[in-house]
């Protein structure tokens, strides 16, 4: 979609489709003429929150949209624009006309600027208009929609949020095309393909192949793959946008694999404080997004009901390789390390068995007494490998558990910290964009259920708490991190739409927030 900046009267415009407030269509339609016509639509059409009436001019524009509920002066509520913006974009998305434009600062909306009423009409847009067509061998016709302006005074702001709602859309577009390619499309190899295309000057694209998880010792991630015919990688994208770092995380993954032992030391004594305290602060951002291609359960093989929605079991990979590809798009002033950790699990003759015994890159044992838990086995040992980075803070991203779609449905991923004040950064980069997420507790209590009579853990905690226990599990391996981890298994797609990209526009928020 094309975004055109544009000032002056909203009648003055240039455009084939004028979107205004309900409360102001009468007038504006007045002023072009057609103030009557405006005033019947009106009166024959729904003044509520989300409803769209269209009056049809001749000449230009075209058609006059009113959107939303007549406040009467009052402004609306932030969810009710947020509803009224869903509603307009599904209106654009079937309009037969390439161009429509947006008279923002007529909406009032409480406690919201032009920034925030561009940034969530834009976002709704893109998102009525995308579409997976590359599997169809008639293509549907795309959206005729090809331009939207946005009027407004403030210009500085309209671009701002031009500029980042464009970003977004990128990622956005990338994470969902790589969520809803099927699973003999998207394997392993094909994300770290698609993911090698975002290198640049800036940017840098590593893939560790099993044989280098082997010598890392990551015997958990491993396991997970061990039945499956198509090699496990785990991708690593580090993005430079942020200033210099300390030694050890300016390296790539590989370089640091060999200068593991040497990198410790290494923290930069020759240097002053000053610059030490810098340093730290340009420390990288790290994401770590499961990425199994597919999860058949393994040898605990899921039913065949709802397993053809497992395709979606590597969104939380497709997420954290969108967040990458906005934030270099936006060229964001952040270090960010997107890490996908991405396999297949499947049963075999070569399968983990229930009850096997797996020593992790941390050195803690796993006893696997379900193998469709594997989420967790990929994720343990890709958070011991994001501690090389010395990450200021690591936020996971994974479908992990069904108990997580029991506990709070689409509404909400399931956000759980060892850390209040990241918890809170990211819940508020939620609120703003409108991709909610939902603190959930690690508290001690839960970790009773992890207790193996043979290894360190076991993966399962049983069926209570199910999507706390699996947080439990992976809060074993990030002692001394700042860190966050969604579980997004009720948000990440919906079974007849497809991949939604959620979380990226709120973990893509959360990184402006923190760069500002
Ligand atoms: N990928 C699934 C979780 C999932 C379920 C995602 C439904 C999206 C929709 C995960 O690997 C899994 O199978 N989890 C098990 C864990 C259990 C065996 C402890 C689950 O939730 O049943
Ligand atoms: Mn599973
Ligand atoms: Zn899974």
């Amino acid at each position: 979609m094309k975004y055109v900046i544009k000032s002056g009267e909203p009648a003055h415009a240039k455009t084939a489709c004028l979107v205004l407030p309900r409360a102001h269509a009468t007038a504006v339609a007045a002023a072009l003429g057609a103030g009557e016509q405006a005033a019947l639509v009106l009166a024959g059409s729904k003044d509520k929150t989300g409803a769209v009436a269209t009056v049809f001019r001749s000449g230009q524009p075209a058609r006059l949209l009113a959107v939303g509920k007549d406040g009467k002066g009052k402004p609306s509520a932030a969810a009710d624009f947020r509803k009224d913006m869903a509603a307009l974009a599904a209106v654009l998305a079937n309009l037969d006309l390439p161009d429509a434009t947006l008279c923002l600062d007529l909406f009032d909306v409480a406690d919201r600027g032009l920034g925030w009423k561009t940034a969530t009409a834009l976002t709704a847009i893109a998102n009525a208009c995308y579409r997976f067509h590359d599997h169809k061998s008639k293509r549907p016709a795309a959206a005729k929609l090809r331009r939207v302006g946005v009027l407004g005074k403030d210009r500085a702001a309209l671009r701002e949020a031009v500029r980042h709602a464009q970003a977004l859309d990128a990622g956005l577009a990338f994470a969902k095309d790589l969520g809803n390619q099927p699973p003999n499309v998207c394997t392993p190899s094909y994300l770290a393909e698609q993911a090698g295309a975002l290198a640049a000057d800036d940017v840098t694209v590593d893939v560790v192949d099993e044989e280098e998880m082997q010598a890392l010792g990551m015997g958990a991630f491993l396991s997970v793959t061990q039945g499956a015919q198509t090699p496990a990688k785990m991708i690593v994208v580090s993005y430079h946008g942020g200033g210099a770092q300390n030694t050890g995380t300016q390296n790539t993954a590989k370089e640091n694999t060999a200068k593991e032992s040497t990198a410790k030391e290494s923290t930069g004594k020759e240097n002053t404080g000053k610059e030490n305290t810098t340093k730290e602060k340009n420390a990288p951002i790290a994401l770590i997004g499961k990425g199994i291609t597919f999860d058949t359960g393994g040898i605990n093989l899921k039913s065949g009901a709802t397993m053809g929605e497992m395709k979606f079991d590597m969104c939380g990979a497709a997420c954290v390789l969108g967040v990458a590809k906005a934030a270099i798009a936006a060229k964001l002033p952040v270090n960010l390390i997107a890490i996908a950790a991405a396999a297949e699990n499947m049963p075999s003759g070569t399968a983990t068995r229930p009850s096997d015994i797996v020593t992790t890159m941390s050195k803690q044992t796993v006893e696997i007494l379900n193998t469709d838990a594997e989420g967790r086995l990929v994720l343990c040992d890709a958070l011991t490998y994001a501690r090389r980075f010395k990450p200021k803070a690591v936020v996971d991203v994974a479908t992990l558990t069904g108990a997580q779609v029991v506990a709070l449905g689409n509404a909400a991923s399931a956000l759980y910290a060892n850390d209040d004040d990241l918890a809170s950064a990211i819940q508020n980069a939620g609120e703003t964009s409108g991709d909610r997420l939902w603190r959930m507790p690690l508290w001690d209590e839960y970790q009773e259920q992890l207790k193996s009579t043979f290894a360190d853990m076991k993966n399962i905690g049983g069926r209570a708490a199910g999507s706390i226990t699996a947080a439990c599990f992976l809060a074993r391996f990030t002692k001394g991190l700042r860190w966050a981890h969604l579980d997004i298994a009720g948000t990440a797609y919906n079974a007849k739409t497809g991949s939604t990209g959620r979380p990226l526009p709120a973990l893509y928020q959360w990184l402006r927030d923190a760069a500002a």
